[in-house]
């Protein structure tokens, strides 16, 4: 090819990157509710959010089957994607993150009763984290498709499940009422497995590597780190356009948030550490 090679312009039909990315449908998904020039970019991040819980949802599916099948590297490997993801969506608060009541008050009524507690996606990520709950999938009784994806995943294992289930195979004593467990139901933490992650990080001799148990466990921690975070950058976003007010979506808006932010992602991998 010669130096000054342009690139093509001549396609019969759409182009490839058309037909690819769809980016005439996607950048025309953008329909505002109020005249407010600034409701475009709450829009467009709340967007770009759910696509980037789309993507996180499919390393954590992709890491929950690969542990399921003994691959820790595989399932590693989608895990620490899904970190630098979470960096990323973590990252797209800032264009929210100084809101004052006035700017948010200029579409906020706009919104009606729309809130993202009714993020279907968002829904999956928290069941995949082991934050299932029935009553979650009430909002979706009428989007039949979201429907059944949340109730899919509220029935199946979740990441944090086929953890335990191999650290069960490796030998660690996982109680057999865990590996048990209604998986439908909220995972509550135990003292059991608070100490077996306290064995697994505590069962090495000074100098040596990290075993394979470990590596996981720290990108487990590195999600449940930045899952928090997420919530925390949330709760300041909220915070800041909204004082204590209700929220949209007929919660107590902060405080409810606050609860909810509180929580650790994956208990026992930071308790432990205050016995290794
Ligand atoms: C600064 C702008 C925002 C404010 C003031 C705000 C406010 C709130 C409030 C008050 C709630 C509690 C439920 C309710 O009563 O509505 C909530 C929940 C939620 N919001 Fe936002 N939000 C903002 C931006 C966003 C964005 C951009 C997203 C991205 C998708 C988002 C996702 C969520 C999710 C997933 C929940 C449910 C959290 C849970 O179930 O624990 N929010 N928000």
């Amino acid at each position: 090819m010669s130096h000054d090679a342009t690139p093509n312009l001549d396609f019969a039909g759409t182009t490839p990157y058309e037909d690819y990315v769809q980016a005439d449908v996607l950048t025309h998904l953008q329909h505002p509710l109020s005249d407010d020039p600034g409701e475009m970019v709450f829009l467009v991040t709340t967007q770009v959010m759910e696509l980037w819980f789309t993507v996180i949802v499919h390393e954590w599916e992709t890491a929950t089957r690969a542990l399921r099948e003994d691959r820790v590297q595989v399932a590693r490997d989608a895990l620490k994607r899904s970190v630098r993801e979470l960096e990323a969506l973590n990252a797209s608060w800032r264009p929210l993150a100084q809101l004052t009541p006035a700017q948010f008050n200029s579409y906020r009524s706009a919104l009606g009763e729309g809130s993202g507690f009714q993020s279907a996606m968002y829904r999956r990520m928290e069941f995949l984290l082991g934050d299932k709950a029935a009553s979650m999938l009430v909002p979706h009784r009428g989007a039949p498709r979201v429907y059944a994806e949340l109730e899919k995943a509220l029935h199946e294992p979740s990441l944090y499940d086929e953890v335990l289930r191999l650290l069960a195979r490796r030998g660690l004593p996982v109680p057999e009422a865990v590996l048990e467990r209604d998986l439908s139901q909220k995972y509550e933490p135990s003292p059991e497995i608070e100490k077996v992650w306290a064995t697994v990080y505590g069962g090495q001799d000074v100098g040596e590597p990290d075993s394979e148990l470990v590596l996981l466990g720290e990108a487990l921690t590195d999600v449940g780190e930045l899952v928090w975070r997420w919530r925390n950058d949330h709760l300041v976003a909220t915070r800041r356009a909204m004082g204590s007010k209700t929220g949209t979506g007929g919660s107590a808006g902060v405080a409810w948030l606050e609860k909810r932010a509180r929580k650790n992602v994956f208990p026992e991998l930071w308790t432990a550490r205050s016995h290794v």
